[in-house]
């Protein structure tokens, strides 16, 4: 059975692309099929993943999209009233990790939005919306089915539009991508206001008879929270702000006074221990990621995560090279961790569930 973890944030740059490659490449290593969703119409999990670089690269993307199909071209069927069902998209495999595969997004997805926002609201009462709340979930379900994944990774955009309440919603899992800083603290709070709204739309749209016999049916509402990760990169005037433990308590201090208490209401949370089991405290803290420096511009060059760039691709030499090599080996540990941690939790729920 596939695992639908969703990377939801609708604050914007907080790592949710960057964690998503670099956490799915690391599941993948462990063994497990993934495949990485693109879901935000500026497409940079696609870049990255496809190495968008060289006016060459641009021309093989291109070629990639009139082979494969896509994120927009996938739902096309449902939204646009075609004549066939809702098929597995042609997923692209991922060039140096075995089992990784990317479902690319698509600029014109964002044009779905309205649609679905109408359909989302009247939940059933036009007949002819009534197949489009379920139709993402059943394209991510065929196309699992026919990669034989584990995990499906979903990259979100920083909104809090319809597209990622029907995402979110219809996920098994979902972790929240955080940066230690004001807006972050911000942003935790509005997270918690909105997130009661969606729960109880999900909840009526699940039971509601017209989307559960619509041809692509609303799934179950089993959403489940994994857990935040708190990343300190942002450079603040040139420096790193002295501040961020701060901020980090901050954060930490934000979930578990106004995330955790919307989370236990809305039933989103797993059994208290099993959190435990993993050594997460009250904030539910699944691990704190320091600043890749000058690895994060090679690893998007090489299209290639942080901990997994060879010493060719780092192109360095003498001290710098053992430098980074010793961050890197760093940063393979957290991730290795972080990824030992979502296969414990999400499988601790399947079984008891
Ligand atoms: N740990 C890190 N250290 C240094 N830079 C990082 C780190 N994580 C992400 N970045 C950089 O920060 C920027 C934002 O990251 P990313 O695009 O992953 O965020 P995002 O949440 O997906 O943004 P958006 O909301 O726009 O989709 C990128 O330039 C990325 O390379
Ligand atoms: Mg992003």
């Amino acid at each position: 059975m596939v695992h639908k973890i969703a990377l939801f944030n609708h604050k914007g740059g907080v790592s949710k692309t960057t964690t998503t490659f670099n956490l799915g490449w690391m599941l993948a290593s462990k063994g497990k099929r993934v495949i990485l969703v693109d879901t935000d119409p500026q497409c940079n999990l696609t870049g990255i993943a496809l190495k968008e670089e060289t006016e060459d690269d641009e021309a093989r993307i291109e070629n990639i999209y009139n082979t494969h199909s896509n994120i927009k071209t996938g739902l096309a069927p449902a939204f646009e009233s075609q004549p066939r069902a809702i098929e597995a998209v042609d997923c692209v495999p991922i060039e140096g990790q075995e089992g990784l595969f990317l479902l690319p997004g698509h600029v014109g997805f964002a044009e779905y939005e309205v649609t679905l926002g109408i359909a989302q609201e009247l939940s059933g009462s036009i007949q002819t919306l009534k197949n489009l709340p379920g139709a993402i979930s059943d394209l991510l379900e065929k196309t699992a089915n026919q990669f034989n994944a584990d995990y499906i990774l979903i990259d979100m955009s920083p909104s809090l539009g319809a597209i990622n309440q029907n995402l979110l919603m219809t996920s098994d899992f979902f972790l929240v991508p955080t940066t230690a800083d004001f807006f972050s603290v911000m942003a935790i709070d509005s997270l918690s206001r909105i997130l009661s709204k969606w729960c109880a739309w999900a909840r009526m749209a699940s039971a509601n008879p017209i989307l559960k016999e619509a041809a692509y049916p609303f799934p179950e509402f089993t959403l489940k929270f994994l857990g935040t990760i708190v990343q300190n990169y942002r450079i603040i005037r040139g420096k790193e702000t002295a501040a961020f433990q701060t901020w980090i308590e901050k954060i930490e201090d934000t979930v578990t006074h106004k995330l955790v208490p919307v989370l236990e209401q809305n039933n989103l949370l797993l059994p208290k221990q099993v959190y435990t089991e993993q050594s997460m405290n009250g904030s539910c803290t699944l691990t704190k990621i320091s600043n890749f420096n000058s690895l994060i511009a090679l690893s998007q060059q090489h299209s290639t995560p942080v901990y997994a760039l060879t010493t060719e691709q780092l192109g360095q030499t003498g001290v710098v090279l053992k430098a980074n090599q010793k961050k890197q080996k760093e940063f393979k540990t957290t991730f290795s961790d972080l990824a030992d941690k979502i296969i414990a939790l999400s499988s601790s729920y399947a079984v008891s569930a």
